[in-house]
């Protein structure tokens, strides 16, 4: 029976495939999908994801928007990776209905607690749609089945030189959620930054959906001038093929904090993988990525998609 997911977003190029990802994978259904202000201002999030959907022919998933701010923090938008749209590249004139009538947080906990069986939760952007759920209906934890975020890193930064984007956005809401009583995963940069879209992957994209294609290309031109990479990692769709199959992200337990009050360290992931502190594990930690089966699956997902059947 396939997995029943819920996606909270910011989209982003990589939110954008992710949520390819989980409509074309026949091992997932898709309940609903939450937006939440990150890569750019909540309004630019959630059209980017009725976008998406719409083109995926996901027409019955609804949609709600969330926060339009961190918890503490002023929001600080991406528009240097992912424009001024949050989805630069190709021309995404789709026309999108308006999302659900309800704040994110009661669509999370209205798909959670009516659904059949436990949930997954698969977050893709800052935490503050999930810490504000968790504080607000504390109740969904008895049918969610675990939360999978893609954040922070067992190793170096990519908004700060030891913070990753969706950590440093929100830290206190990322603090609330790896202290909440619930299965967690974090699938941090140290493996994202495996799966690589080179131009081989793109190419192969082309052939199959050429509004990915001109997605990929967009992102990898910003990875290129921010970072000097080579080639752009695809950071969200890797959660959702952890989800699918875990054996395509290997994890190990261990115990994670979020600096909030370091001086040039604020939301930086701890993660003692060596278990030196003392502390008890409260997740699994990405450590490692199957990257051709990684591939595979992502690319497979995206041909039975609309948007990979280019009339
Ligand atoms: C994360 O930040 C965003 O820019 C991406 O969408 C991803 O979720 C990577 O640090
Ligand atoms: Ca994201």
């Amino acid at each position: 029976m396939a997995e029943p997911v819920i996606i909270d977003c910011d989209p982003g190029h990589d939110d954008a495939l992710a949520l390819l990802l989980a409509v074309g994978d026949p091992r997932l259904r898709l309940l609903g999908v939450t937006t939440v202000a990150g890569n750019q201002t909540l309004d630019k999030t959630t059209r980017n994801a009725q976008k998406i959907l719409a083109l995926a022919g996901a027409h019955d998933v609804p949609v709600a928007a969330g926060a339009d701010r961190p918890l503490v923090n002023e929001l600080t938008v991406a528009a240097d990776i992912h424009g001024e749209s949050g989805l630069d590249g190709p021309d995404l004139d789709v026309p999108v209905p308006v999302p659900v009538g309800v704040h994110a947080v009661e669509l999370l906990r209205k798909l959670i607690t009516e659904a059949e069986s436990p949930v997954t939760l698969i977050a893709l952007g800052p935490l503050t749609n999930v810490a504000l759920l968790l504080r607000t209906f504390p109740e969904v934890t008895a049918n969610l089945r675990r939360i999978v975020f893609m954040g922070g890193s067992t190793t170096r930064g990519n908004s700060t030189p030891y913070g990753e984007f969706n950590m440093v956005t929100d830290p206190e809401a990322a603090d609330i959620v790896l202290r909440a009583p619930i299965p967690l995963t974090m699938i941090g940069l140290n493996v994202t930054h495996l799966a690589l879209a080179t131009d081989e992957i793109i190419a192969e994209l082309r052939a199959i959906s050429p509004i990915c294609a001109e997605l990929m290309t967009f992102f990898a031109d910003a990875y290129r001038r921010n970072f000097g990479f080579p080639h752009p990692p695809l950071h969200d769709p890797v959660a959702v093929a952890y989800v699918l199959d875990q054996t395509i992200v290997p994890t190990v337990r261990a115990p994670i904090s979020v600096e909030l009050t370091g001086v040039y360290t604020r939301g930086a992931t701890v993660v003692d993988l060596h278990h030196r502190t003392g502390r008890p594990d409260n997740a699994d930690v990405a450590v490692d990525l199957d990257v051709n089966a990684f591939w595979t699956v992502l690319l497979n997902a995206i041909r039975q998609n609309p948007i990979g059947n280019p009339a």
